[in-house]
């Protein structure tokens, strides 16, 4: 398994090789990104892991500082679980080697809702780092994670609006036990949130079953949660929402994918998951 942190380098190696099947992330690594990883290897007979921490997908006051980089314990993880071809690991100056990236990809207007409402710019800083790297590795195809759906929905956008030859592959919410969606974030979180914070999957399930059931005031179910979670302490929670799952849109009632999002924070960590729902 070469690790490799040059633009030159990766392409040097790109040559050498066939079909490609790439796994974007920011490090930090745990066993959602496993499966996305795992996926991957079955889908081309080479894989490159690409490990950034992406300064311009996170807004001021965001975590970007306190966000682990933990590349040696990253390579160990890979390699005990079978190892890729290459862990591509760029630094901010190879990456951006202008102060100010002058030219941005920008994503239409579903982006600034949902997280996009409040974390303006996160998915032009995603949907411009994702199109370098895409630029960069060549891959035949990328796994992206159903956890992060709006920015799964953003990156197949792009690709389909600007014609980016790359299949995106979506791969499911890898879970704890107790249904806590995994993330990078959940090691921020205190022994007594961790404990709260399956509240968020309970709700997404609660929902999930009164919609097959019949109902259909997506705002009324919404209240609901809220009301819960403010009582159980949750400071800011940022939205709860029943979209169509292929538009993002505000489900209507005909509608029959649904996806409902929830985003909330738990003392200073915010937490984001979803669930679909196929009448
Ligand atoms: O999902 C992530 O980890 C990041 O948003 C990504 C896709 C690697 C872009 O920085």
């Amino acid at each position: 398994m070469k690790i490799i942190h040059s633009i030159s380098e990766l392409r040097a190696w790109r040559k050498t090789v066939g079909e490609v099947a790439f796994v974007p992330t920011m490090g930090n690594l745990h066993e959602g990104h496993i499966s996305l990883i795992k996926v991957a290897k079955e889908l081309a007979p080479h894989t490159v892991v690409s490990i950034f921490v992406n300064r311009l997908q996170f807004g001021q006051g965001e975590d970007f500082d306190r966000y682990p980089r933990t590349l040696e314990s990253d390579a160990a993880i890979i390699a005990a679980n079978g190892g890729v071809d290459v862990i591509f690991a760029p630094d901010e100056k190879e990456l951006y080697p202008n102060v100010i990236q002058q030219y941005q990809v920008n994503p239409p207007a579903i982006a600034e809702e949902l997280c996009g409402a409040f974390r303006p710019g996160h998915f032009r800083g995603v949907a411009t780092v994702v199109t370098k790297l895409f630029n960069i590795v060549q891959a035949d195809v990328a796994c992206f994670g159903k956890k992060d759906y709006q920015q799964l929905a953003v990156i197949q956008g792009m690709v389909a609006d600007l014609n980016v030859p790359i299949r995106i592959v979506p791969v499911d919410t890898g879970r704890a036990q107790d249904g806590l969606a995994l993330s990078s974030r959940n090691g921020f979180l205190t022994a007594e949130q961790r404990a709260e914070a399956p509240r968020l999957f309970f709700h997404l399930s609660r929902m999930k079953t009164a919609i097959e059931q019949g109902e259909r005031d997506y705002s009324r179910l919404a209240q609901e949660t809220v009301a819960d979670l403010r009582a159980r302490g949750w400071l800011d929670i940022d939205y709860v929402e029943t979209r169509n799952a292929l538009t993002l849109k505000p489900a209507a009632s005909t509608d029959r994918q649904l996806v409902i999002l929830i985003a909330a924070r738990i003392g200073t960590t915010r937490l984001i998951d979803n669930l679909e729902v196929n009448l």
